[in-house]
């Protein structure tokens, strides 16, 4: 019998919206190098994160992405111009969520709703009213409000003062290996949303579910 969880909390790129959609408008901008631009943005952008954690010296996730771009571009010897930076910044507000992602939030109303993501408000909030999903959410958690990224425990402890639970209490879901370690690390019930059909990260810190999508997670209902 699964324990029944309070709060289901999302993580935020990558498991409720596909990062990847940008790729679409760096093919635009960058005459077909979208998806090499694309997959460097990601990885730099998360690498920045745990730089900055590491070295103490945060920045907003805005400025994070930002710098990751244009690393990107740099690194790939694509050159690029102000406003083009800017439409692109501008298309990370504007991420497709995934197909199943709306149907799930309605089935699960009964429960306390929450995003908790590496993103700051100025990113999270156009991108969760443009994706017309704000209604279902009771929270929109950001680590920049104790400026600590995740998978730090400082920042998952974030969640649990603004929640007012107890961790078991909590179903912490990310398509991310290295976040969802870090939420098992910290305590909460987690749900690996798999969507990379990727191995399970070697830190010990195996979750406690696995789906291939968030259908997997009406089982907590
Ligand atoms: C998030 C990214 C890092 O926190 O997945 O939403």
């Amino acid at each position: 019998m699964i324990s029944p969880v309070k709060a289901l909390v999302f993580d935020v790129y990558g498991t409720l919206f596909d990062v990847n959609t940008v790729e679409k408008k760096c093919n635009e901008l960058f005459d077909g190098k979208g998806k090499e631009i694309s997959l460097l943005w990601r990885k730099k952008q998360l690498e920045y994160s745990f730089l900055r954690q590491i070295m103490g010296q945060y920045k907003t996730f805005k400025q994070i992405t930002l710098h990751a771009l244009e690393f990107s571009l740099q690194k790939l010897d694509i050159a690029y111009e102000n406003d083009q930076l800017l439409v692109l910044m501008e298309a990370y507000t504007e991420l497709a969520h995934y197909p199943e992602v709306e149907n799930v939030l309605r089935e699960m109303t009964d429960k306390k709703l929450a995003v908790f993501s590496n993103g700051s408000r100025d990113m999270l909030e156009p991108l969760i009213n443009y994706s017309g999903l704000t209604k279902y959410f009771d929270n929109i958690i950001s680590v920049d409000d104790v400026k600590q990224y995740k998978p730090s425990p400082a920042s998952y402890t974030h969640v649990l003062n603004t929640l007012g639970l107890e961790r078991e209490e909590i179903l912490f879901m990310s398509s991310n290996g290295w976040d969802i370690s870090g939420a098992k690390n910290f305590g909460f019930k987690t749900a690996w949303i798999n969507r990379s059909h990727s191995p399970v990260e070697i830190l010990n810190q195996h979750p406690d579910r696995i789906y291939e999508d968030l259908n997997g997670i009406l089982e907590w209902k």
